[in-house]
């Protein structure tokens, strides 16, 4: 039986998910990174060293999700806590977008957290304690990407259903929402140019009360917290780490009208 606390991060082999990892690491926890993309989650847990390991997961697969919780219950004999973090952004197309665009997002965004806490939380509830921590995001209150912004708010919403059913337990649900993350793959999906990028970040620094965008160490650290023993009676929670902006959200991309 492992006596560090098992951390386990969907989307492990993306930007914000291996920052969160490496924090979650330097709390002493053991990580596993949890990704559809294997070979890359592999190569984030060997830069992670010491008793990382990757596992390949689908996350809006209910067998992909369960044969690699079985897998991580076998080599660490529990789960601690769980960031929910794998998530797609994808350009859309606004009141036009497609059928299949659309549920992408949601079912990897929404479905995807659902399915991985339900295979998590019998463990957890046997444990008699547990961390579940989404990775949301300030989106929610600004809109421009319909699907994403609504995917988002549903995950806010499981989060605090997830609070109120498993307390109990000593389980405890919360949710980070950050705002546009500096030099991440995640704004690449968006096909920007380099030029279009540094616009985009230019107006969304103007739009942050911080002058800056966010970084992967700023949501790593509220993940931290949360995850912590310290913040046993936090839950339910929705915590913007959005340098301000969720103040007076504005639409994302610069060719929005204001
Ligand atoms: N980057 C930002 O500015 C920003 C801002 C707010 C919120 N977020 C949220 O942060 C999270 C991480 O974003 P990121 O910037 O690191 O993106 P990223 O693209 O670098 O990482 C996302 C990871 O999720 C994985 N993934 C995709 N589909 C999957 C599936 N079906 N099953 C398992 N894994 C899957 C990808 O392979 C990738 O490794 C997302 O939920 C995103 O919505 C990002």
């Amino acid at each position: 039986m492992d006596l560090k606390r098992v951390a386990l991060v969907t989307g492990g082999a993306g930007a914000l998910g291996r920052g969160i990892a490496a924090r979650l690491q330097k709390d002493g926890c053991r990580i596993v990174l949890a990704d559809i993309n294997a070979t890359a989650c592999e190569a984030a847990a060997k830069e992670l060293e010491g008793d990382a390991f990757g596992v390949e997961m689908d996350v809006t697969s209910a067998s992909s999700v369960e044969a690699a919780i079985a897998r991580v219950l076998e080599r660490c004999g529990r789960i601690d806590i769980l960031v929910n973090n794998a998530g797609v952004l994808v350009k859309e197309d606004h009141a036009a977008m497609d059928e299949a665009t659309f549920d992408r997002i949601v079912r990897i965004n929404l479905k995807g957290p659902f399915l991985v806490a339900r295979a998590v939380i019998p463990t957890m509830k046997a444990q008699r304690s547990g961390r579940l921590v989404a990775i949301t995001s300030r989106n929610k209150l600004a809109g421009s990407m319909p699907a994403y912004a609504a995917s988002k708010a549903g995950l806010d919403a499981l989060t605090v259903s997830w609070a109120r059913e498993l307390g109990e337990w000593n389980i405890t649900a919360n949710a980070v929402a950050p705002s546009s993350i500096a030099v991440t793959p995640g704004l690449d999906i968006l096909n920007r140019t380099p030029e279009q990028q540094l616009v985009s970040n230019r107006l969304s620094i103007s739009r942050t009360p911080i002058q800056r965008l966010a970084t992967r160490e700023d949501i790593a650290g509220a993940v931290a917290y949360f995850a912590s023993e310290e913040a046993g009676f936090v839950t339910g929670e929705t915590l913007y780490v959005a340098g301000g902006s969720q103040l007076a959200p504005v639409a994302r991309y610069a060719s929005d009208p204001q």
